[in-house]
């Protein structure tokens, strides 16, 4: 059954936690204990640590698990619509391929879904390369587990 996508805000940004596309990479609670802290309830503290340093975080992660969107930019109406960032997309990407795992696209990226479905993905997000996702198309993880040699 899949998780539910949970919210956390200081009034300013709000963080965005996917459970089920974590891939547990630790690097959140590793570098931010203060805001992330696996073993706390709720597990995010958004009073922990400014705004920016929390966007500069929530980057890092290489799942797509935790995004964020800046509370301005909440779609609540169609006077205040998600930011096109289609019109960035003339940018150079960097796109890593990560050994015996997934591909990592290192910025923010709009994401089309083979249903037509699209998603804007912000910092970090890793696309599952192996096959074995439960998540695709991201990378939640199974490649350590299922052998993938790539
Ligand atoms: S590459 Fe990570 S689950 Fe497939």
């Amino acid at each position: 059954m899949p998780k539910s996508t949970l919210k956390y805000t200081n009034g300013e940004v709000t963080v965005i936690w996917k459970p089920d596309t974590c891939i547990h990479s630790r690097i959140c609670w590793t570098e931010l204990r203060e805001v992330f802290d696996p073993v706390k309830r709720p597990w995010v503290n958004m009073e922990g640590g400014s705004t920016e340093r929390i966007i500069e975080q929530v980057r890092k992660c290489p799942s797509g698990a935790l995004s964020y969107l800046m509370n301005a930019q909440e779609p609540d109406s169609a006077n205040n619509p998600q930011p096109d960032i289609t019109s960035e997309a003339a940018e150079i990407v960097n796109i890593e391929i990560r050994p015996n795992g997934p591909i990592l696209i290192n910025t923010d990226c709009h994401i089309t879904h083979s249903n037509g479905e699209t998603e804007i993905k912000k910092g970090k997000t890793s696309l599952c390369r192996c096959g074995g996702s439960a998540n695709k198309p991201y990378c939640d993880g199974s490649h350590r587990s299922n052998g993938f040699q790539g």
